[in-house]
């Protein structure tokens, strides 16, 4: 938020001398005083700035204070000059009209450093951007420049303007910068070869030797040293806080970016440095034969030198400096120079070299500068000349410049008094005339071109015969001493005559200013400014890239008899022009004034100060605008700015502005004082009423702004609901659209499944009815096939029945026709005829039966099963006989083959099978085994000699068993040797006999039911051998041993039979103990052996393996 501030507020003194109470010039020092102890440097008279020069630097030019003053009304904030900047630029930028600032004041008051910070304030608040920052940099950075070669240290100003100053900066139509023109007027081009006491030349010549390189130094062939060169003057040579060096640097720096080349800075730098080398020229007279003396240069090193550096020839240069010639009427006459004319050529020469070289700068920089665009352009002039001069000694130039201040003040006066009371006169506005000094008499004295004191100069000047500045003085005493403002002693006016402080050879003139003595001396030559043709053509022959620029009028094809206007001339010349200009702009005024006379901080001289508020009008300035208005406006544009302020004209008032204008202030109740109505124009008293308006009008804008904003918003926010609400409507049908698609394909969904479940169930269902549909044709088929069966077999049963009723019917038919027959020829036979014929049949019938038989016969194995059917029922019983006879014969036919050999072992075997067959697993396995008894060649085997010999007899048989070992159930081989009367067991190897049991004390054997061939040999208890115990033995030929053993018993009479026990549990007496011996159905993890085990002292466990 913008704090509102008003000129009024903290106010030191009166910020607007418009407002002081009473109002003196007392009251007005002593509030410049006041505020100047403030340091409030600034202060208002009207829209003029009174600048106070604080001769110390203050923080009032700050980038912050830029802006704070960037865009505020005039009076908005307390007094600055950055205040007149923006309200000039403002109305170049806003309004269009053309600005020029005008800044006067004294030598050393402050006008181009005010100039600067007006400059400096523009270029802050233009346009920004690449190619205007690069202006904004050229425009400023011309100063410096302009500076180093145009300013001087004076007893006034360490950094005085030697040359008056106009820049035009240029606009486009936004108001950036474009580019600028700058004029400059009268170098004071004197300095270069003389200053007075505390003064120096200008600057440049001490920034290049300090600062310069020592290369570059001696390229130029310079010293470093000042007091080395004539022209400089030692006493003040350096100057309190300026660093030459430095500042060197930055000229340099500055030439860069306005676009000096580097070679032409370079020339610039040479032509400076001839002028140093200009000055150290000294002459020497030398007698001539016609008595005169002529100058001869006495050191020509420093000739030399300058000639090399500007390319001049030297004899061309030194023969300048002896000789002058003068053309007339195609004649030219040589003249010779004395001492004083060759110094005269001489400073002419340097005065004019480097005059000439800072006009040809200001044109190069103006190059540099210029606008690169043909469209229209805006213009801000700003004008720093130099103040109004009193020294001591005043010459031609200090006349000069006072002129130009005298026509400046006429300015002021024409536009800010004169012109605002003939406006108020034009307008019809009641106006009590204000007296002040009108300085037209003066200008006119000065510039009349009858009897001026310029056109008197020039008139001697070219007058021929003898001319100096005593006639010219004369002259002036003739014509202008009935002029007012003129003074001089030998004026024909008395008053004068007596008057000391007026010496002889000078004339005084009473400026607006202050009265201004001039000494008449010089001025002559000055106006004359003279340089020997000599010497301007010596330099056009320069091998020099400038001198031919800055010598034009040297080119001997060019030469012009006529005289060049003199400097009086032109002079009034341009400052016609300028002030032409700037009555074509809208002035705005910066009065500078200085507090004291010694550059001093703090110091306020009231009498000097006092002075120039007085020569510079300022009081009058103040009357005119208290007694006056401050601000005009024409109607029109008074009624369109303000025209929001009331009903009645707001928006559009039709009748005329005048009645529009009356209407706006009286519906404001603005005080009838506060204005008065001219005939265009409308005329305000008060700048506060002038505030107030605008106050008015900013409110009232911001009111308008509200208003727009408030229709603009309100039409945003609706033109935004509808396209919400258009946006919504798209969404919800989209959503909606979305929604029931999706519902739809919910529902389609749900049908899908409702169909399908209904579609299964119809599926099943008529499935289910195909099923039944199919299970009943089956059904039928079955039944129709099943009825057709029954019908077949009834029908084949029917016919069978009946096939055999045929047949019976036959066999009945064929009996009852034997019968018939039989009756019918019984009679033809004999009674026992029948008889006979049957028993021929029968007879017949047996005898095809028997011979069937005998082919049919089977074969003679009685093995053989097989017998050839019967061919007729009743021959049965003598079929079933027939077979068993056969096979009886059969068999005896059999036997009748065997040995008597073969016959017993038939036998043994028929025992055997008698012994065991259904009653031990063990015994098919050895029908097909024939029993060969002795299996160990018991005869053959020489090692069983003694077992042969014990079988006295006969070998019933022999073979190797496995005797079981009682403690473990292992078997150890043994041969068992059985003979009619005993058995024996030997020795496999030796066959030594281990035991030997007489068949007699054999009790009984016992074997198990199984597929085993384990045997216990029982002993009769009290027996010899069975002192040992029974024997329990395995054999493979179980079968053969227990038979052979049994039949012994058969054989012998003394004895019983064996007693065969045959049971899967049996005890064994083994000496003096009982072991059962126990057989069990082996499993098949036992393998196929039969495996014996001791289960503890009573119990052996056999397990067989299973058949
Ligand atoms: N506003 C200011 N603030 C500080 N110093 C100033 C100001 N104006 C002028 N001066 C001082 O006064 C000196 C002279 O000012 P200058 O502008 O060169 O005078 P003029 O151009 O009127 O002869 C400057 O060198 C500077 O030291
Ligand atoms: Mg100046």
């Amino acid at each position: 938020m913008e704090v509102k501030t008003s000129l009024l507020d903290n106010m030191i003194g009166v910020g607007d001398m418009v407002l002081l109470e009473p109002l003196s010039e007392d009251t007005f020092i002593e509030n410049l005083k006041k505020r100047f102890d403030h340091n409030e440097i600034y202060t208002y008279i009207g829209s003029v700035v009174i600048s106070m020069n604080p001769y110390k630097s203050l923080p009032i030019y700050t980038a912050e204070k830029v802006e704070e003053y960037r865009n505020r009304n005039f009076y908005e904030l307390s007094p600055h000059i950055y205040a007149l900047a923006d309200e000039a630029y403002r109305s170049l930028r806003d309004q269009d009209k053309d600005q020029c600032i005008l800044i006067t004041g004294e030598s050393g008051a402050g006008k181009t450093e005010a100039s600067k910070f007006v400059m400096s304030y523009v270029a802050a608040v233009c346009g920004k951007g690449q190619e205007v920052n690069k202006v904004k940099e050229q425009l400023l950075q011309s100063n410096p420049v302009l500076e180093a070669f145009g300013n001087a240290k004076t007893v006034r100003n360490d950094n005085s303007s030697r040359f008056g100053k106009y820049m035009d900066i240029e606009f486009d139509f936004k108001g950036d910068p474009i580019g600028g023109v700058i004029s400059n007027y009268l170098l004071e081009k004197s300095r270069v070869v003389k200053q007075t006491r505390g003064e120096r030349n200008f600057h440049v010549f001490y920034q290049l030797l300090s600062g310069a390189s020592d290369d570059l130094l001696k390229k130029l062939k310079l010293d470093r040293d000042f007091s080395k060169y004539n022209y400089l003057s030692l006493d003040s040579a350096t100057v309190n806080g300026l660093d030459d060096a430095a500042s060197f640097r930055t000229v340099r720096n500055a030439m860069q970016i306005v676009g000096f080349m580097e070679d032409e800075v370079q020339s610039i730098l040479e032509l400076v440095a001839a002028v140093l080398k200009l000055g150290n020229i000294e002459f020497k007279p030398e007698s001539r034969v016609n008595g005169f003396d002529e100058s001869r240069v006495k050191d020509k090193n420093d000739l030399k030198e300058m000639c090399e550096l500007l390319g001049i020839e030297q004899s061309v240069l030194e023969r300048a400096f002896s000789f002058r010639t003068v053309e007339a009427k195609m004649e030219k006459v040589s003249t010779t120079l004395n001492v004083a004319q060759a110094y005269y050529a001489r400073d002419a020469l340097a005065k004019n070299l480097y005059s000439r070289l800072f006009s040809w700068l200001v044109n190069r920089i103006n190059e540099s500068i210029k606008a690169q665009t043909k469209k229209p352009k805006k213009v801000m002039g700003v004008l720093d000349i130099y103040g109004f001069e009193i020294f001591e000694d005043n010459s031609f130039e200090q006349f000069i410049i006072n002129y130009c201040n005298e026509k400046l003040q006429q300015i002021f006066i024409e536009l800010t008094l004169r012109e605002e009371q003939e406006e108020y006169v034009r307008e019809g506005i009641e106006w009590t005339n204000i007296e002040y000094f009108n300085n037209a008499i003066i200008c006119d004295l000065i510039e009349n071109n009858k009897n001026g004191i310029l056109a008197m100069l020039d008139e001697e000047c070219l007058r021929p015969g003898t001319v100096t500045d005593e006639t010219f003085l004369d002259k002036l005493n003739t014509v202008c001493a009935e002029h007012q403002h003129f003074e001089s002693r030998q004026s024909k006016n008395s008053k004068f005559l007596t008057d000391h402080s007026l010496p002889h050879n000078c004339f005084r003139i009473q400026h607006y200013a202050g009265k201004v003595l001039y000494r008449a001396e010089g001025f002559v030559d000055k106006n004359n400014d003279l340089l020997y043709r000599d010497l301007s053509q010596a330099m056009y022959k320069a091998n020099h890239s400038l001198m031919k620029l800055l010598f034009p009028e040297g080119n001997p094809a060019k030469v012009n008899l006529k005289r060049p206007p003199t400097a009086g001339f032109q002079f009034k010349a341009s400052v016609g022009t300028l002030m032409k200009n700037l009555l074509t702009k809208n002035p705005n005024y910066i009065r500078c004034i200085k507090p004291n006379d010694k550059k001093a901080a703090h110091i306020f001289t009231d009498s000097l100060v006092c002075h120039q508020v007085r020569y510079l009008g300022l009081m009058e300035n103040v009357r005119v605008r208290r007694a006056g208005y401050a601000f005009r406006q024409a109607y029109e544009s008074c009624l369109e700015r303000y025209k929001m302020l009331c009903k009645q004209t707001w928006p559009h008032w039709r009748g005329p502005a005048r009645e529009g204008v009356k209407v706006l202030l009286t519906g404001l109740q603005v005080h009838a004082e506060e204005f008065a109505y001219g005939r265009s124009k409308i005329f305000i008293r008060n700048p506060r009423t002038l505030f107030f308006l605008e106050e008015k009008r900013r409110q009232c804008l911001e009111d308008l702004a509200a208003l727009i904003q408030k229709i603009y918003r309100g039409w945003k926010c609706r033109t935004h609901f509808l396209l919400m609400k258009k946006s919504q409507v798209v969404v919800s049908a989209w959503y909606r659209r979305f929604a029931q698609q999706k519902k739809y394909q919910n529902i389609r969904c749900s049908a899908l499944v409702v169909q399908s479940f209904i579609r299964g169930w119809k599926a099943r269902k008529l499935l289910r009815e195909l099923k039944h549909k199919k299970r009943c044709e089956q059904a039928v088929t079955t039944i129709s096939a099943f009825w057709h069966g029954t019908q077949a077999r009834r029908e084949l049963k029917r016919l069978k029945e009946e096939a055999r009723r045929k047949h019976a019917i036959a066999v009945i038919w064929a009996y009852w026709l034997g019968l018939k027959v039989r009756r019918e020829y019984r009679k033809f036979f004999r009674a026992n005829a029948g008889k006979k014929i049957y028993d021929f049949t029968i007879q017949r019938i047996m005898q095809k039966y028997f011979l069937g038989l005998k082919k049919t016969m089977p074969s003679m194995s009685p093995i053989d099963k097989s017998w050839p059917a019967r061919p007729y029922g009743f021959l049965d019983e003598t079929h079933k006989e027939l077979r068993r006879v056969f096979h009886l014969w059969r068999c005896k036919k059999y036997r009748s083959q065997f040995t008597e050999e073969k016959k017993a072992t038939y036998e043994e075997k028929l025992a055997a099978s008698e012994l065991f067959k259904d009653k031990k697993a063990l015994y098919p396995s050895s029908v097909g085994q024939p029993f060969k008894g002795d299996y160990v060649e018991i005869t053959k085997n020489p090692k069983y000699q003694k077992l042969n010999s014990l079988a006295e007899d006969r070998v019933l048989l022999a073979d190797v068993v496995s005797k079981i070992n009682r403690a473990n159930g292992k078997g150890a081989p043994r041969i068992f040797l059985l003979t009619k009367k005993s058995l024996v067991l030997a020795d496999q190897k030796t066959g030594q006999v281990k035991a030997s049991v007489p068949l007699l004390d054999l009790s009984s054997v016992s074997v198990s039911t199984q597929n085993d061939g384990f045997f216990a040999l029982k002993l009769k208890e009290g027996a010899v051998s069975a002192a040992k115990g029974d024997f329990l033995l395995s054999s493979d030929r179980l079968i053969e041993i227990i038979t052979k053993l049994h039949r012994t018993g058969a054989a012998s009479a003394d004895r019983n039979q064996i007693k065969i026990d045959i049971s899967d549990e049996f005890l064994v007496q083994f000496k003096q103990d009982k072991v059962c011996v126990k057989f069990i159905q082996g499993t098949p993890k036992n393998g196929n052996s039969v495996a014996c085990k001791r289960k503890n002292n009573r119990l052996l466990e056999v397990s067989v393996p299973s058949p």
